[in-house]
């Protein structure tokens, strides 16, 4: 009796640590395809447009440039900005992932800040319906 019930204990920790195991791989594996997954909810009307234009103009175009180059003026010495208005996005191409990436900026480094708190889920996502107007239309979404 008391071997079985040992047997079973055995058995209880093996499956357990097996189910943590996998729900811990779980989490990362979510994590990255969530903002994959992000619909986005502003349709890219000409309000929704002008109004990320007027977000990006106040915070993001003093790095990024005035035509979203990654060319702007004022960035800071050794920091480079990426184009924003190429076929190129190396963080995710996707308008949940551009999305993500803006509200929780790139690191290590973080020259490119996470905006939550800064901006609603609405500024971000009309930001991300400026930078998808301004840049190539076909294919890359
Ligand atoms: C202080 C300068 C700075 C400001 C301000 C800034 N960015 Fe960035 N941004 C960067 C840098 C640097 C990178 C590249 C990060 C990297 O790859 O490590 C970047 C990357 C990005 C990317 C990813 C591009 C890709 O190829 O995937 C997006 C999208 C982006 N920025 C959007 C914005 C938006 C929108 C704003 C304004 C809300 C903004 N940024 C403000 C510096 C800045």
């Amino acid at each position: 009796m008391r071997r079985v019930t040992t047997g079973i204990m055995v058995g209880i920790v093996v499956v357990g640590t097996g189910l943590f195991a996998a729900s811990a791989s779980g989490q990362q594996h979510r994590r990255a395809s969530e903002a994959a997954r992000l619909k986005n909810p502003a349709r890219a009307s000409a309000e929704s447009i002008a109004a990320g234009k007027r977000v990006y103009q106040r915070y993001c175009l003093f790095c990024h440039g005035d035509a979203a180059k990654g060319d702007g003026a004022m960035a800071p010495e050794d920091v480079t900005p990426s184009n924003l208005a190429d076929a190129a996005w190396d963080c995710g191409s996707s308008d949940g992932e551009i999305f993500a990436t803006i509200r929780d900026g790139v690191g290590p480094k973080f020259d490119m800040n996470a905006y939550k708190g800064r901006l609603t889920d609405q500024d971000i996502w009309n930001v991300v319906n400026y930078l998808r107007s301004i840049g190539p239309k076909a294919g890359t979404r």
